[in-house]
């Protein structure tokens, strides 16, 4: 580590900061991607990224959150939580990996954001070779990598969703959202990856969320020519907005369907082997060492 990092760490600790407290080895199976993602933004990624993360955990899930939006730290600003480095800090060679990764429940991590991953392109071959191989090593040690990709169909997001094992594509009901939901799936099609699965969120009940969903669904097989698999219908409710602005997800959330719907899915997830066992991890395809 550089003076200046050491002395950024020095100047962290002494704010009481915790950096990194090392994170325990994974346990089972390799470590499965999830690319939270959605064509159009506020609907809803950051809500799921972090409750889906908490349901994994307790279910004795190692799990590192992954803040790739640009711009905005979306997962530290539902937890209330300010970190000094993210991953913009590690890009640029100021600090490792290992020491931004923050524990912010039992088994949950977080990697903080703002996304910092743009910059790759400007950096030189050593650095990118040490990145890639920080990221791979540090993906060993979870069961899952959540990243909340935030959205759009442009290259950061897509870049990220393309590499995962499993794309959870968040739409609503609303017109505008289902047709950058559309956008969405067929861009990840052509870039070859089509395990993703849909989550409607804020229907207004069951039903819209699954006339949503077949209104997706008939376009993707009309003009695509593929499936479309949806995972959860998620429906609007108040306490989910009050727990977000009280940044209360991870202690509340009984009897809030959101959290049920997502710790069933969790524990359908769970009990899964990563597809991708035999293609190597998220990072080492996402930095172009496998293909
Ligand atoms: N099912 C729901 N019922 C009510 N409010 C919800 C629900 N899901 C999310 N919200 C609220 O909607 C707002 C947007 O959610 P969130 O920040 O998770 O969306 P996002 O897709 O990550 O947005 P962005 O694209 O800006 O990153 C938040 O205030 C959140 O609390
Ligand atoms: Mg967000």
């Amino acid at each position: 580590m550089s003076d200046q990092a050491e002395r950024l760490r020095e100047m962290a600790w002494t704010l009481g900061v915790d950096a990194a407290p090392p994170a325990p080895k994974r346990r089972q199976g390799r470590c499965k991607s999830i690319a939270v993602t959605s064509g159009k933004g506020g609907v809803g990624k950051t809500t799921l990224s972090l409750v889906l993360g908490a349901s994994l955990a307790r279910l004795d899930k190692r799990v590192l959150l992954m803040d790739v939006d640009l711009g905005l730290a979306n997962i530290q600003i539902l937890l209330g939580i300010a970190p000094k480095f993210n991953i913009a800090h590690v890009v640029t060679g100021v600090c490792a990996i290992g020491d931004i990764v923050v524990e912010v429940a039992p088994n949950m991590f977080l990697a903080p954001g703002a996304s910092g991953f743009e910059q790759l392109s400007n950096i030189d071959m050593g650095r990118f070779e040490r990145l890639r191989a920080d990221f791979t090593g540090l993906e060993e040690n979870y069961d899952f990598l959540i990243m909340d990709t935030g959205a759009g169909i442009g290259n950061t997001v897509t870049g990220f969703a393309r590499h995962a094992d499993l794309v959870l594509l968040v739409m609503t009901p609303d017109p505008s959202s289902m047709a950058d939901a559309y956008a969405m799936v067929k861009v990840l099609y052509e870039k070859g990856n089509t395990n993703v699965a849909v989550v409607v969120n804020m229907a207004s009940n069951e039903g819209e969320g699954r006339e949503a969903f077949e209104m997706l669904r008939t376009m993707v097989e009309k003009f695509l020519k593929k499936p479309i698999r949806l995972y959860a219908i998620l429906v609007s409710e108040r306490e989910v907005l009050r727990l977000g602005r009280k940044q209360l997800h991870l202690a509340g959330g009984e009897g809030v369907n959101f959290h049920r719907t997502v710790s069933a899915l969790a524990r359908r997830l769970g009990g899964h082997q990563s597809p991708s066992a035999a293609r190597g991890g998220f990072f080492s395809k996402f930095f172009g060492g496998a293909s």
